[in-house]
């Protein structure tokens, strides 16, 4: 073990001066993610920075691109598909409205999975995201 230990300081000193010599490149490649992304716009690349620093709502089409369009957009498993109104309303007049089929949303039902994959989505993202879809 001793031996091993070695070998795995001398690497981890080398990565770090390897990241002290490219210090510019890191900082040029970071650059993008000081600008500002507003919501609703389309702001590539900053998909990844948004969803590691929190901040900021998810807007309901990305959400759906996401999470739910993978079922709704087909109907796959008997899911009521994005755009089709009848359907989404057919459910939310039987449980209670818009927050009736998003309590259902979060807690999932049947072949609808929790949340709709979405893990991290507020509660507010997933209502966005099934206003957006239902039409409601
Ligand atoms: C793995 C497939 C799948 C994904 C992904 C998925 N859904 Fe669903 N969803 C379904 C199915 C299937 C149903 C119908 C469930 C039933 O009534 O048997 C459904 C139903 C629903 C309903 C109606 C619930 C009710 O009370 O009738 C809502 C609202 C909903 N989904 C929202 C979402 C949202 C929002 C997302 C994305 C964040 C999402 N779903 C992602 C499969 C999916």
């Amino acid at each position: 073990m001793k031996m091993l230990a070695v070998p795995a300081t001398v690497l981890a000193l080398w990565a770090v001066s390897a990241q002290a010599a490219t210090n510019d490149e890191i900082a040029k490649r970071l650059e993008p993610v000081g600008q500002v992304c507003v919501q609703g716009k389309e702001c590539k690349g900053m998909e990844v920075a948004a969803a590691s620093s929190g901040g900021g709502a998810k807007a309901p089409k990305d959400v759906i691109a996401k999470h739910c369009n993978a079922c709704h957009g087909t109907g796959l498993l008997g899911a009521p598909k994005i755009g089709d109104k009848a359907a989404w309303k057919e459910r939310a007049d039987h449980q209670g409205g818009l927050d009736g089929i998003l309590a259902k949303a979060i807690t999932g039902i049947n072949a609808m999975p929790p949340k709709g994959t979405c893990a991290d989505c507020t509660d507010e993202e997933l209502k966005g995201a099934i206003k957006e879809m239902s039409g409601l």
